[in-house]
C-alpha cells in the first residue's frame, strides 16, 4: 500500500488525516467538493465523492480508500440533501474501489449509527457500555445515512470482496475544540449523554484511521471507538445515577471511565487510545504552547 485516496480531504479529520498518513510514509490523493484550506495532499483533486467520473479519476495509481466525505450533522442539510449525499458517496466510493480491485476501505461511520443520540423522541440506549451490536433506534437522516453506509460496506465485501472496516467515530476533535465542548457539556451534561460523553482526541482519530488502513483483517467491520475516559470531569457511575438511572450497565465502571465498548478495536485493529482530555501533563503543555 502506497498511495491513499482521502475524501473529504478538505474536512477537519481529513485534514489531520492527509498530514498523518503522509508523516507515515503514505503518498496521498485527495478529493474534496472544494478546499478552504490548503490542501498537504500531493494529489488534491476537487471533485464529488457521488460521481462515478470523479472518482475513477481519483483513484489512478491508488491503494487504499480513506472515505470521510459526508454532510456531518443533520443540521448542515435538509434531511433528503444529508441522506442522499452520504449514502450515494459512500455507495459510489466502494462500487468504484469495488471495480478497480482495490480491496482496502476505510470508512467514516459515527456513534450516531444506532441513532439514539440524535434521536427526537425521548429514547434511551439499551444499555452502557455502548457497543456495535445495541439495538438501533433511529429517526434523523444522519443517523440513518451512517447506518446504511455499514450496509453499503458489508454488501461491497460480498459483492467485490473488498475489506471495509467503518470507523463509528464520536465526537473527534482537537484537544482545544475539546475543551470547549467538556465546558459546555459540564454546563448541561443531559446533551451528551446518550453518547456516553464519549470523544476522541483528534491524534487518536488519526491513529486509529492509520491501524485500520494496515490492518490486515479481512470482511466488512463495524468498529466503536473512543477515548478511554468520558469527556466530563466527573464520575462516570454519578453521571449514569443522574442522567441515565434506568439504562442497563452491562459491567461496573470506575472513576472517569468511558461508556463505549472498544473491544474490538484493540483486538481487530490494535488501537488503544493514546490520549485524554484529563492528562495533567497534556493540560499543562496546552496551556503553555
Ligand atoms: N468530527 C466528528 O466529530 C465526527 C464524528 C462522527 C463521525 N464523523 C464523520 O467523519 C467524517 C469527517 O467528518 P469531519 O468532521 O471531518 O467533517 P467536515 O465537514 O469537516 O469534512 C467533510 C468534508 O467532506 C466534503 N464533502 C461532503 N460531501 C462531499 C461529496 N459529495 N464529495 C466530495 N466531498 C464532500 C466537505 O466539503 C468537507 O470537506 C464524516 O463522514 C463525518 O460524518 C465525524
Amino acid at each position: 500500500m502506497k498511495r491513499v485516496l482521502v475524501t473529504g480531504a478538505d474536512g477537519s479529520i481529513g485534514r489531520a488525516a492527509v498530514i498523518g498518513l503522509q508523516k507515515s510514509g503514505y503518498d496521498v490523493t485527495g478529493l474534496s467538493l472544494r478546499y478552504d484550506h490548503t490542501s498537504t495532499a500531493d494529489r488534491p483533486l476537487a471533485g464529488d465523492a457521488r460521481s462515478a467520473k470523479d472518482v475513477t479519476a481519483a483513484l489512478d495509481g491508488v491503494d487504499a480508500v480513506l472515505h470521510l466525505a459526508a454532510i456531518p450533522h443533520p443540521s448542515l442539510g435538509t434531511p433528503e440533501e444529508v441522506f442522499e449525499n452520504n449514502v450515494a458517496a459512500t455507495f459510489n466510493v466502494l462500487a468504484q474501489a469495488g471495480q478497480q480491485g482495490i480491496d482496502r476501505v476505510v470508512i467514516a461511520s459515527s456513534i450516531n449509527a444506532f441513532g439514539v443520540p440524535m434521536n427526537v423522541n425521548e429514547v434511551q440506549p439499551a444499555y452502557y457500555p455502548l457497543d456495535e451490536e445495541v439495538e438501533a433506534d433511529i429517526a434523523d437522516a444522519y443517523s440513518l445515512s451512517k447506518s446504511v453506509d455499514e450496509q453499503s460496506a458489508r454488501m461491497a465485501w460480498r459483492r467485490w470482496g473488498t475489506n471495509v472496516i467503518a470507523l463509528r467515530f464520536p465526537l473527534v476533535k482537537t484537544r482545544e475544540e475539546l475543551f470547549k465542548f467538556a465546558a459546555m457539556a459540564e454546563r448541561d451534561p443531559s446533551v451528551m449523554a446518550r453518547e456516553g460523553w464519549a470523544y476522541l482526541d483528534l491524534r487518536d482519530g488519526v491513529r486509529a484511521i492509520i491501524a485500520a488502513l494496515e490492518s490486515p483483517a479481512g470482511g466488512a467491520h463495524v468498529v466503536g471507538l473512543a477515548a478511554d475516559d468520558i469527556l466530563i470531569d466527573r464520575q462516570t457511575d454519578e453521571l449514569l445515577r443522574e442522567y441515565a438511572p434506568t439504562v442497563p450497565l452491562r459491567r461496573p465502571v470506575t472513576g472517569r471511565g468511558s461508556l463505549v465498548d472498544t473491544t474490538r478495536a484493540r483486538e481487530l485493529l490494535g488501537f488503544r487510545p493514546q490520549y485524554s482530555i484529563h492528562d495533567e501533563d497534556q493540560v499543562v503543555s496546552a496551556v503553555t504552547t
